[in-house]
């Protein structure tokens, strides 16, 4: 039942209601800001979200990133820490949750998921392959094109289209990456990146029988497929809700069938593992491992830290266990929907279907008036700022970056501003509020001016660029 139908229910009885499988122990006070403040901050920010102090901001939703809140278990693990410089006990832990959960035999951690897409990018490709992946993120891509890689975008059509209401808008187009190996040959492929509920789309689902099928072509052609697992048990849940046979299987029986069809996996465990800082990289096979290892020394720290102190990595071994339990994902899942039905309720444009870890907002309907290099999301992002202190992130031109051959800007067809929500954080209150806020932007969207790039930075620009309003 959706929650519209809880809701117009009201006080009727018979209502019954989901809530979270957990209750508060501490608290942590928020700033309440004033619009001149505001006005201020973002000024000095550039209107750069990115650029904002946190004590300026009231509800950050900027990312699901390393801003999740901890259980009382992982707090007690942090007291479990080992910081031995090598061999440190929390190491085999983490190795033993991995192996358990996500069924990779070698590990390596790392400090975050960046460090993890350094190590594969340098290991995998050899300059001049393809990098085929189902859309590309920001950092994924980069790191694939600075070990010497072109990224190419095999992903359905369907997840360019915000109004397209596929189940899974996250599944590779294998008619498109059959193409490209017809073209170049499989040997010109360093691997397939394949992302659980793609972030840049909107948090789309990748379906089972996909996975399937893209395994079955990829060892049919000797290439090797690798996820990024950054938030697959939120894409279990979306296979067990839309996908023929799995809604009575257990989201960690759903990641572990997924994770089989592949060669490897890497992971910002900041977001679905419930940690504050933390990454991995898992593989198969030995020989890649043994290099993985070799070089995770020379970037990020010892092969068994990674970048780590001990105790992020027993929090993070203890967050992978909560993050696969059902009713903690219902949960999660569920505060995104409740958020999303408010404004949908009100006409609001969005991405749809509504994806695992935020709302995303679609800039493009939302100011028709603006062209993109008038940066509609980045405008949008600034504007729930001012109104409510709320912080969002630009999801379109900014962060789509230039085309390293022409120097052009990207101009994807998705410009969305993200409404990101922390796991654990805020209640059901705090999506209240959010949703009149942008209700309040909304409604006010003809007066917005657009802004004008005036500092750009050479990598990542969406980071620290900074704009000014056009008059
Ligand atoms: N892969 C995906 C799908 C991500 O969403 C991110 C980070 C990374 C890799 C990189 O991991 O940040 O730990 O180095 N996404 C954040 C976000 C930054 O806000 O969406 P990282």
């Amino acid at each position: 039942m959706s929650d519209t139908i809880h809701r117009t229910m009201g006080q009727q009885s018979g209502r019954r209601s989901w809530a979270e499988p957990w209750k508060i122990k501490m608290v942590e006070p928020l700033r309440m800001t004033r619009p001149e403040d505001r006005a201020g901050a973002l000024a000095e920010a550039g209107y750069n979200t990115f650029l904002l102090r946190s004590d300026d901001v009231y509800i950050d939703l900027l990312t699901d990133s390393g801003t999740n809140a901890m259980s009382d278990r992982q707090w007690a693990g942090m007291m479990l820490g080992d910081e031995a410089y090598a061999g440190s006990r929390n190491f085999y832990r983490l190795e033993e949750a991995i192996q358990t959960w996500y069924g990779y035999p070698f590990i390596v951690p790392t400090h975050q998921g960046r460090g993890a897409e350094h190590l594969i990018s340098q290991a995998a490709i050899r300059k001049g392959q393809y990098v085929p992946g189902n859309m590309y993120f920001t950092t994924t891509r980069l790191h694939q094109e600075l070990a010497g890689g072109i990224f190419v975008d095999v992903i359905t059509d369907a997840a360019h289209d915000p109004a397209n209401l596929s189940p899974f808008k996250g599944d590779v187009d294998i008619a498109k990456l059959e193409n490209l190996v017809a073209e170049h040959g499989a040997a010109s492929i360093a691997y397939v990146s394949l992302a659980g509920t793609v972030n840049m789309a909107g948090g789309q689902p990748v379906s089972m029988a996909n996975v399937k099928a893209l395994s079955a072509f990829c060892r049919g052609h000797g290439i090797k497929l690798f996820l990024d697992a950054t938030r697959l048990v939120e894409n279990a849940f979306f296979i067990q809700e839309r996908e023929p046979g799995y809604a009575d299987k257990p989201l960690a029986a759903i990641v572990r069938e997924f994770c089989d069809y592949s060669d490897g996996a890497w992971m910002s465990a900041k977001k679905d593992a419930l940690v504050n800082i933390g990454g991995w990289l898992a593989v198969r096979d030995r020989a890649l491992f043994e290099e993985l290892r070799n070089l995770v020394v020379v970037y990020e720290g010892l092969h068994t830290y990674g970048g780590l102190a001990g105790r992020d990595m027993e929090a993070m071994a203890i967050g992978i266990a909560e993050s696969m339990q059902d009713d903690h994902m219902r949960a999660r899942i569920g505060q995104v929907r409740y958020l999303a039905e408010l404004l949908q309720d009100w006409g609001v444009p969005m991405v749809q279907p509504v994806g695992g870890h935020a709302i995303f907002l679609d800039a493009r309907a939302f100011y028709p008036h603006l062209r993109q290099d008038q940066f509609p999301s980045q405008t949008l992002a600034a504007e729930l700022y001012l109104d409510s202190g709320i912080r969002s992130m630009e999801r379109g031109i900014v962060s789509a970056g230039r085309d390293p051959e022409t120097g052009d800007h990207h101009y994807p067809k998705l410009e969305l501003t993200r409404l990101t929500i922390p796991r654990r954080v805020y209640t059901q209150a705090h999506m209240d509020v959010v949703a009149e806020s942008v209700k309040a932007v909304y409604d006010a969207r003809a007066a917005a001016r657009g802004l004008k790039m005036v500092y750009e930075p050479r990598y990542l620009r969406f980071f620290q660029a900074r704009f000014e309003p056009l008059s």
